[in-house]
């Protein structure tokens, strides 16, 4: 029988071990490290006596008993199985992003139930891990007090779904601190307190799995009445902008998000970064990362909406420099992590960045159907 080391295939150590792990069918396996050079002998489809000529420095029973193992785990697959079948075409679907994408998405399918490599004994539990704090703060900040008085939200809620927009064209004309404010504290502000069974902890206008809240936010001010240029953390229990590092230009802004010439023409940005530790203390599956992108897109949509009602114009972005926004919100970048960049400003009346509408020109150069 001829094998071929799987296309989705993921080698890496985790607590000193050489683990393989083929993905989504195998097993995480620790072997030891001489099973890449194995593995590697088995590119294409490759009978075992054939790739232990080709590994002839070794002797055959090593490589029998190798081969044996990287077959159980689902490392080698088996010509013309269903699982090799299965495997080129993951291969070829998420050719793009492979390794990191399809490693991260596979490997945390149908994981609800902690797993761990052939140990699973470093979970840590809700009861023995120390709780982290349920807010972000930054003490020694200088800090403002933010306005407290609501402005109106009243629009009507077909016309705030409807008219939402992702806007790239903004005037010149400051956002009031006022209309900041609310929408910092109807976004992010605590709506109510639960009992978790360990401890309380808070919701918001947003759903968050397991109501860890795991997402802080950090705001890039630019052109707010009142508010001088520079980054501050919105602290949400005391509804405050502590202020973490002074200035801000336009310039900056459009660089940070990848050179997006719109973002620098905000008001004001918005990084939502993740404290992970929030969420990893009770949810040790690596799962749990794709919740705290969803949370992150949960908010990023109430953040839209909220905008909108309040008549600015919102925006957001996936692309952004990682480490220099982190460096610039202060964050860690290791535990406390930017995920997520939003952007609000008045919108301009006659926006240049505005997508034209599809025409039948438009349509004639569309497939609609298969
Ligand atoms: C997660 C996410 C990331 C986005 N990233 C960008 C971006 O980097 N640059 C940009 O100009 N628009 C970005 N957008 C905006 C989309 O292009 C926009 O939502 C889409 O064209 C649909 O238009 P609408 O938001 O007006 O409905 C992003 C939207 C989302 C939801």
């Amino acid at each position: 029988m001829r094998l071929r080391r799987s296309r989705c295939l993921t080698c890496y150590w985790h607590q000193g071990m050489f683990v393989v792990h083929p993905y989504p069918h195998g097993t995480p396996t620790s072997l030891h490290p001489a099973a890449a050079e194995i593995l590697s002998a088995f590119e294409d489809w490759t009978t075992p006596d054939e790739a232990a000529k080709n590994l002839d420095h070794l002797a055959p029973e090593t490589v029998e008993e190798a081969v044996s193992a990287l077959a159980s785990a689902g490392a080698l697959l088996a010509e013309d199985s269903p699982t090799a079948a299965q495997d080129q075409d993951i291969a070829h679907h998420w050719a793009a992003w492979s390794p990191e994408a399809s490693f991260f998405h596979f490997a945390t399918q149908n994981d609800y139930v902690d797993s761990g490599i052939n140990t699973g004994d470093t979970d840590i539990t809700p009861e023995t891990a120390a709780m982290p704090p349920l807010f972000t703060d930054y003490p020694d900040a200088a800090r403002l007090l933010l306005p407290r008085g609501r402005a109106d939200l009243s629009t009507a809620y077909d016309k705030v779904l409807y008219d939402r927009r992702t806007h790239r064209d903004f005037t010149s004309t400051p956002v009031t601190l006022d209309i900041l404010a609310t929408l910092l504290s109807t976004v992010f502000g605590p709506v109510d307190f639960i009992d978790s069974g360990h401890g309380a902890v808070f919701r918001r206008t947003s759903p968050s799995g397991g109501s860890r809240q795991e997402l802080d936010a950090y705001l890039g001010a630019l052109n707010v009445a009142g508010l001088a240029p520079g980054w501050y953390h919105y602290n949400s229990l005391q509804h405050s902008l502590e202020l973490l590092s002074d200035g801000l230009t336009h310039d900056e802004a459009a660089h940070l998000c990848a050179d997006q010439e719109w973002a620098g023409n905000a008001a004001f940005l918005v990084v939502l970064a993740a404290r992970l530790e929030r969420m990893s203390v009770k949810y040790s599956t690596p799962r749990c990362y794709r919740v705290c992108l969803l949370n992150a897109g949960h908010l990023g949509q109430t953040f839209a909406l909220t905008a909108t009602a309040l008549r600015l114009g919102p925006a957001q972005t996936g692309a952004f420099r990682d480490a220099d926004i982190a460096e610039r919100c202060t964050l860690d970048n290791t535990g406390h992590t930017p995920l997520y960049v939003l952007a609000a400003g008045h919108p301009h009346p006659e926006p240049h960045q505005a997508p034209q509408t599809a025409t039948l020109s438009t349509f004639t150069e569309t497939p609609l159907h298969a």
